[in-house]
Order: C-alpha cells, then sequence, then structure tokens
C-alpha cells in the first residue's frame, strides 16, 4: 500500500493558445466531473497560455504547471521566466530540465539550480531525467540517470511533497515507441533508489513519461514504483487526457 498519490501531468509542449486552453479546459472538466480526486492532475500550457488556463480550471482540481522556469528571480534574460511570473498566474508548478530543453543547452548545473528556485518559490516540479538510445545501447542507462538525479537533487531533502522526478527516456519521447512496463519499471526502481541517497524514497513520486496513451497507460502504472505519469501527445486531446487520469 503506497502513501503516494499517483500524478498525471500532460505537456502540451508548444501547442495551444490561450483561446484553445480554454476550449480544451471545458472539455477535460465535464470528462473528470465524476472524479473521486485520488489521482492529482495536472495540465502544462506554453507559457502564453497560462493565465487562461489557470482561469479556465479554477475550482477544478486541475492544477496548472509551466513547462520551464528560469533561476534567477529578475534580470536580463531575454524569453526566460522566474518563478514569481509563474506564480503570477496562478500556475502551482513547473516541469524543470525536460529532455527537449537540454537539448536546447539547458546543463544539469542550470537543471539543478530551477529546482531549487522553483521549491524555494513555492512551485511544485517535476524534474524530468532519460537516456538517449546511444546511452541505452551501450548499457549506460543507470549510471546516466545517477549522474542527472546526483546533478539536481543534493539538498532537496524534505520536499518530497513537491517535487517529483519524471524518467522520460529520450527514445520513447514522440516516437510511438513506449518502454515496456517492465523496462520503465526498472528504470524508475533505479531511479527511486538513488533519489534515496537525498530524498525520502518511499514519498516522492516517480512518472513515466514517453508515448504514454489510453491504451499503455493502464499498464504502466500498474508498476510498484511507477506512482504515475507525464503525457505529451497524448495530453492535447482532452478525451485521450481523460482516458489516463482514470487509468491511473
Ligand atoms: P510524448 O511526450 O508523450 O509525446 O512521448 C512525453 C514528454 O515529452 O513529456
Amino acid at each position: 500500500m503506497t502513501l503516494r498519490r499517483p500524478l498525471v501531468a500532460g505537456n502540451w509542449k508548444m501547442h495551444k493558445t490561450g483561446a484553445e486552453a480554454r476550449g480544451y479546459a471545458r472539455s477535460l472538466r465535464e470528462l473528470l466531473a465524476d472524479g473521486d480526486g485520488r489521482v492529482q492532475v495536472a495540465v502544462c500550457p506554453p507559457f502564453t497560455a497560462l493565465d487562461a488556463a489557470v482561469v479556465a480550471f479554477a475550482g477544478s482540481g486541475v492544477e496548472v504547471f509551466a513547462q520551464a522556469v528560469h533561476e534567477a528571480d529578475a534580470g536580463a534574460h531575454t524569453g526566460e521566466i522566474a518563478t514569481g511570473m509563474i506564480l503570477g498566474t496562478g500556475a502551482t508548478g513547473t516541469l524543470v530540465g525536460h529532455s527537449e530543453r537540454r537539448a536546447a543547452a539547458e546543463t544539469d548545473l542550470q537543471v539543478a539550480r530551477r529546482t531549487r528556485a522553483a521549491l524555494d518559490a513555492g512551485l511544485s516540479v517535476i524534474l524530468c531525467v532519460g537516456e538517449s538510445l546511444d546511452r541505452r545501447d551501450a548499457g549506460e542507462t543507470e549510471a546516466w540517470l545517477t549522474a542527472q538525479l546526483r546533478a539536481a537533487l543534493p539538498g532537496l531533502g524534505g520536499r518530497e511533497d513537491a517535487l517529483s522526478i519524471a524518467y522520460e527516456p529520450i527514445w520513447a519521447i514522440g516516437t510511438g515507441r513506449t518502454a515496456t512496463p517492465e523496462s520503465a519499471q526498472a528504470a524508475i526502481a533505479h531511479v527511486r533508489r538513488v533519489a534515496g541517497e537525498q530524498l525520502d524514497a518511499e514519498r516522492v513520486r516517480v512518472l513515466y513519461g514517453g508515448s504514454v496513451n489510453a491504451d499503455n497507460a493502464a499498464a504502466l502504472m500498474a508498476q510498484p514504483d511507477i506512482d504515475g505519469a507525464l503525457v505529451g501527445g497524448a495530453s492535447l486531446d482532452p478525451e485521450s487526457f481523460a482516458a489516463i487520469v482514470r487509468a491511473a
């Protein structure tokens, strides 16, 4: 019997305007109206739709998270967003270190600083880690995850309620090639072991991400160490996202 409340988060990436977010919220609210609140649900719209999404989901229990955050409070950082700006929209969390951000040159050090800045500001964080196909084929998955986690987690003990970790193998993101429940479980058990160096391993939630859809979500989330899902493509349609929430 786990104490960890499942979390299903939809990462919209660079999709949807404010108006589209409002339409989406109307549908998702209806689809989840009979939910019992056992599963925490969040959507991660682009910055430009955060305000609209917060208003449209108000009172629904669905939380709104940003997709990225900068570690500084303010300053000369063109195109970046600070924690206070996210909080100012009414959003309550953020992704940090998504592989698409890391590929666009977000370093381990920035990921660590941004995770801490967001937590210090009172935001929830979904910290993303995951290996490339080359690393997996070279047998380096565990070493890679260990390095990413050891770079980001020191000093974050005690933050287990606000900090989740998403294991997202890069080769499974947007490819339709989902990790099998067994291989996702194996990697996530490793993530939990390494996270246990800094955090209470029984309390930290670890999500799986990478081509999660309504058909594979239940089998993934039935694994003992998988506490939810970070969903990209399949979160863009409220019907399929609601089906994944129900599967959790
Ligand atoms: P996907 O994306 O579900 O489209 O594979 C997952 C993610 O990048 O978070």
